[in-house]
């Protein structure tokens, strides 16, 4: 028993060490730009849109690890879902600090005339206020408490998704851009890979 643990938790350590070194290299690549003045003539916004769609990959990712994990018979890589939404948790809450903090000085009512005027920054508001409750309630100390609610709860990450694509969707200038082509239609998969019938029928395979 010991020894099939120890295998385990050694299998685990290298999908978790990718995950810290992707979820991490972008950070680099910043400070990396940042320190050689590269970051474009508006280096604030390219920090707020780096952050942004890197929160987004994080979290499409994290709900694709339970697919994949069906799909490539690697139940390991459920173990992923969890950093992966912490990431993109860290990742959403650097993207709102620069926006809140280092653009707008954390002047309210300059940021409260943002939102009156920007009606995109509420579904990015309420996707981030969706990520953090699904942070406090990631441990397994709130997932006994919470019991069969805890499911349900975490559920609404796909919401969250869905709402950071149509904030990200509503800052574009193009009517056509990533999330029409790549973003949305992944969601959608990820969401039809989710429908019961489905599950059940890549659990069963052998
Ligand atoms: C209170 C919460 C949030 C605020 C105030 C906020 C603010 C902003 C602002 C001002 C922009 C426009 C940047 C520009 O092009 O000048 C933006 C774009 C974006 N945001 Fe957010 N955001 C929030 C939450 C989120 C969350 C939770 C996510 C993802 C999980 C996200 C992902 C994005 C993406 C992907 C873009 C587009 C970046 C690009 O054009 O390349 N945002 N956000």
């Amino acid at each position: 028993m010991r020894i099939t643990d120890g295998g385990r938790r050694s299998a685990a350590v290298f999908p978790s060490a990718i995950i810290h070194f992707g979820a991490l290299l972008p950070l680099c690549v910043l400070a990396w730009r940042a320190w050689r003045g590269d970051l474009t003539f508006n280096p604030i916004q390219a920090v707020i849109q780096s952050s942004g769609r890197t929160a987004v990959h994080l979290l499409l990712l994290s709900l694709a690890a339970t697919p994949a994990a069906l799909l490539l018979r690697m139940p390991i890589l459920t173990s992923v879902r969890r950093p992966l939404g912490l990431y993109a948790f860290a990742w959403a809450a650097l993207h709102m600090f620069t926006f809140a903090v280092v653009d707008f000085g954390l002047n309210l009512p300059r940021i409260a005339s943002e939102l009156r005027e920007k009606a995109y920054l509420w579904f990015g508001l309420l996707a981030f206020g969706l990520l953090l409750s699904l942070a406090i309630t990631s441990t397994r100390g709130w997932q006994k408490r919470l019991g069969r609610r805890w499911k349900i709860l975490h559920r609404t990450a796909y919401f969250a998704a869905a709402l950071a694509l149509l904030h990200f969707q509503a800052s574009q200038k193009a009517e056509i851009n990533m999330v029409v082509v790549y973003y949305a239609p992944l969601l959608a998969v990820l969401l039809i890979l989710r429908l019961p019938t489905l599950r059940k029928a890549l659990a069963a395979r052998r």
